[in-house]
């Protein structure tokens, strides 16, 4: 696997590269990643990925600073699943001067579940993602689901601003106990990750309930808010949307997507089931 830092250096490698799948990451790799780099060798001649964690998608206060940074290992894990090239580009590469243009999101995604939350997130992940398309010029770029809205941002942002990039998403990968792959899982204590998976175990009795065509969708995402604040967790929302445009459904909708976001201790987990 060829290491580029410099946007010059992965543009050269990039011109003879056939048809080019891209996977971002920030990181800390773990199963989630490694199976989005397999699945993107099935739609290219040539795969990068890159790792960047970019400031611009953490609000002040987030885990910007202490985000786990673990190149070695990563290149390690990236080359045993055949990468072909690794753009890793400083902060200064990527951002030379304050960034002066932003892809701004539209309303209904960046002011929605994550995007209330985490204020101005979208922004930040949709402007590295377009840099990022931009640099690498990629035929195709994959996306975890774990991170469903952010998958959906980008899907629309490609439409809307007719980027001739395939979007294709992953499926979540999971621990046997059912807790989503994420970085963020190593923050947690022994006694948090054993009780991590409620989240996964509760978005699971929702879809359930779902499926028995229960249609009472306020009253699902309370009883799943209050079982996991009886837990200790501390949960920022439980809601049923359509999988299409994360809108609120009506009774008769299918394609439904459970959606899920709270903080055990000071780690914050996301988890999404569809229906
Ligand atoms: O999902 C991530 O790791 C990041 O949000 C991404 C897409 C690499 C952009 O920084």
């Amino acid at each position: 696997m060829k290491i580029h830092d410099t946007i010059a250096g992965l543009r050269a490698a990039r011109s003879s590269a056939g048809r080019i799948a891209l996977v971002p990451t920030m990181g800390n790799l773990h199963d989630g990643h490694i199976a989005l780099m397999r699945q993107a060798r099935e739609h290219a001649d040539t795969v990068i990925a890159t790792i960047f964690v970019n400031r611009l998608q953490f609000r002040p206060g987030e885990d910007f600073d202490k985000y786990p940074r673990t190149f070695a290992a990563d290149c390690e894990r990236l080359t045993a699943a055949g990468v072909d090239h690794l753009f890793a580009p400083s902060e200064t590469e990527m951002y030379p001067r304050p960034q002066g243009y932003h892809v701004m999101p539209p309303p209904e995604q960046d002011d929605a579940l994550e995007g209330a939350v985490r204020p101005g997130h979208f922004r930040g992940v949709a402007t590295v993602v377009m840099k990022l398309f931009q640099i690498a010029q990629p035929q195709v770029a994959l996306f975890g689901k774990k991170d469903y809205q952010q998958l959906m941002v980008i899907r629309n942002m490609v439409q809307d601003l007719n980027l001739p990039i395939d979007i294709v998403g992953g499926e979540t990968i999971r621990a046997a106990d059912g807790l989503a792959l994420s970085s963020r899982n190593g923050y947690l204590t022994p006694q948090e990750r054993k009780e991590a998976p409620k989240l996964f175990h509760v978005l699971t009795k929702v879809v359930e309930k779902l499926q028995q065509k229960n249609r009472e969708f306020p009253v699902l995402e309370r009883l799943a808010v209050e079982e996991l604040n009886s837990c200790g967790w501390m949960t920022d929302y439980v809601a049923v949307r359509k999988k299409s445009d994360l809108q609120l459904p009506a009774a008769h909708d299918s394609g439904l997507v459970v959606l899920a976001a709270a903080k055990l201790g000071s780690t914050r987990l996301i988890d999404n089931l569809e229906v």
